[in-house]
C-alpha cells in the first residue's frame, strides 16, 4: 500500500527530535553532527535562540496578512539586502524554484518590454541544478527529473560548464540571459571558474543579455562570502536566493538591479504567503547573525579549516577519494570509481555525521555556518573512520 506519506524520497531510517547548532538527536538519544544541514539551508543551526525567540515573538503577533498590505518586516529584509549587495529591489517567495521561476520571468519580461519578446531564450548549463517547477526543470536540463512530465518549457539552452566558446556558439536573436550557479551544488560542488564567471558579465555587456544568477545553494555566506558571485568581483543584474536565507524557515527572494526590477509591477508577479511577516521576521533574524561583524572572517577561518581536514582524507585514502572542492562551507569531495557517494553517506551517517550525495560522484558537506573548529575537526574524524571502513577491498589487498 502507497505510504501516506508521498513516496517522493528515498529516506534514510532516520527521525531527530531536537536539534542544537550543528547537532541533531533522534528521540532514542542518538546524536549527529549535522553536515548537511538539511541540504544547505540550516545556515546558523538548529535552534538558535536569536532564530527561535524571533520566530515565537512574531508568531504571537501576526503571521501573515498577505500582499494587500505593508509588510514592515519585508520592507526592512528587502533594505537590508539591498544595503549589502549588488541589488537595488528584492521579491520575497517561499523556495528556490519559485525564486529562479520569478526570476527567468523577470529576464523575460526585461526584454519584452525594451521591444524584443522574441528574446526569451536562456542560456544554462549542463549538471545545473535550479528546482522542481515545470521551468526550472527545464533550466535544469537533466533528461531523467525531465522524463514523463511532458514537453519542456521551451527557452533553455543548455552548453558544457565552463566552456565559454560554448556559450558564445549559442548566443542568437532570441537569447535573454545566461543563468548560472556560481558553484553546482546537486551537480557536484563544482565551483565556476572566476576568470569565467567575469567573462560571463563581459559576454553580457557585450550581447546586452542579463546575467542571472542562481545563489539559491551558494549565498548567504556558505561561499565564504555573503554572495558567492563577490569572489569574481561581478555583480549579476539579478539573482535567486532560497535556503540558507530564512535559516530552516521558507524563504526565496529574487534580487535584482533598477533596470530589471522595474518592469515587475502591480500584477505582473506574485505569491500569496511570499515575504510574509514571520518569514521576513525569520529572514531579518538570519541577518542579524550573518552580518555580525566578523562572522563571515569566522565562517571563512573554520571552512579553510575544514577544507584541510578533508583533503587529508584524500590524501591518507587515495583509494576512496581523488580530492576537494568547493567553496566555503560547500565542499565536495570527489570519490573514486571505486566507491559509492552514497555508501560514503551512509558509512559517515553509522559514524554519526550526516553529509549529502551530490552529481559526479561527490560527497557534499555544508555544514551551518557556525561550527567551530572542534566540530569541523570531529566531522573530519568521523568520515575518515567511514573512509577506512569502505577502502576497497583491493586497496586493502595492495596494502598488506
Ligand atoms: C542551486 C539551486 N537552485 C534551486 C534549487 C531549488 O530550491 P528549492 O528546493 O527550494 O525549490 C536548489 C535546491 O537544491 C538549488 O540547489
Amino acid at each position: 500500500m502507497i505510504p501516506a506519506l508521498m513516496p517522493t524520497y528515498n529516506r534514510a531510517d532516520l527521525a531527530f527530535e531536537r536539534g542544537e547548532g550543528a547537532w541533531l538527536y533522534t528521540a532514542d538519544g542518538r546524536r549527529f553532527l549535522d553536515f548537511g544541514s538539511g541540504i544547505a539551508t540550516t545556515s546558523i543551526g538548529h535552534a538558535h535562540p536569536h532564530l527561535v525567540k524571533t520566530i515565537q515573538e512574531q508568531a504571537a503577533k501576526v503571521m501573515h496578512v498577505s500582499n494587500l498590505y505593508r509588510v514592515p518586516q519585508a520592507e526592512q529584509l528587502a533594505a537590508r539586502h539591498v544595503a549589502a549587495s549588488f541589488a537595488d529591489s528584492v521579491f520575497f517567495c517561499n523556495s528556490g524554484a519559485e525564486a529562479n521561476e520569478g526570476m527567468i520571468k523577470a529576464v523575460r519580461k526585461y526584454h519584452a518590454e525594451n521591444g524584443h519578446p522574441e528574446k526569451f531564450h536562456m542560456i544554462c548549463f549542463e549538471g545545473a541544478f535550479h528546482g522542481r517547477t515545470l521551468a526550472t526543470l527545464s533550466a535544469t536540463g537533466n533528461e531523467k527529473y525531465l522524463a514523463g512530465f511532458g514537453p519542456p518549457v521551451q527557452g533553455f539552452d543548455h552548453v558544457p560548464f565552463g566552456n565559454m566558446n560554448a556559450v558564445r556558439d549559442a548566443i542568437g536573436p532570441q537569447t535573454a540571459g545566461i543563468m548560472i550557479e556560481p558553484i553546482q551544488g546537486e551537480g557536484g560542488v563544482r565551483p565556476a571558474d572566476l576568470r569565467f564567471l567575469r567573462e560571463l558579465r563581459a559576454v553580457c555587456d557585450e550581447f546586452g543579455l542579463l546575467l542571472a544568477l542562481d545563489e539559491v545553494q551558494t549565498g548567504m555566506g556558505r561561499s565564504g562570502k555573503l554572495w558567492a558571485h563577490e569572489w569574481a568581483g561581478i555583480e549579476p543584474d539579478v539573482m535567486s536566493a532560497a535556503k540558507g536565507i530564512g535559516g530552516g524557515f521558507p524563504l526565496g527572494a529574487i534580487l535584482a538591479k533598477e533596470h530589471v526590477a522595474k518592469y515587475l509591477k502591480p500584477g505582473t508577479h506574485g505569491t500569496t504567503y511570499g515575504g510574509n511577516p514571520l518569514a521576513c521576521s525569520a529572514g531579518n533574524a538570519v541577518l542579524d547573525v550573518v552580518l555580525a561583524p566578523g562572522f563571515l572572517d569566522q565562517v571563512d577561518r573554520v571552512a579553510r579549516h575544514l577544507w584541510k581536514g578533508m583533503a587529508s582524507i584524500a590524501d591518507k585514502h587515495p583509494t576512496v577519494a581523488s580530492g576537494v572542492r568547493g567553496a566555503g562551507m560547500l565542499i565536495g569531495l570527489q570519490l573514486t570509481p571505486e566507491v559509492l557517494n552514497t555508501d560514503l553517506q551512509a558509512a559517515a551517517a553509522a559514524e554519526g555525521l550526516l553529509t549529502v550525495a551530490a552529481g559526479q560522484n561527490v560527497l557534499r558537506v555544508a555544514p551551518p555556518l557556525i561550527i567551530t573548529e572542534a566540530e569541523a575537526d570531529a566531522a573530519v574524524e568521523m568520515l575518515e573512520r567511514a573512509a577506512r571502513r569502505l577502502t576497497p577491498a583491493r586497496a586493502k589487498e595492495a596494502a598488506k
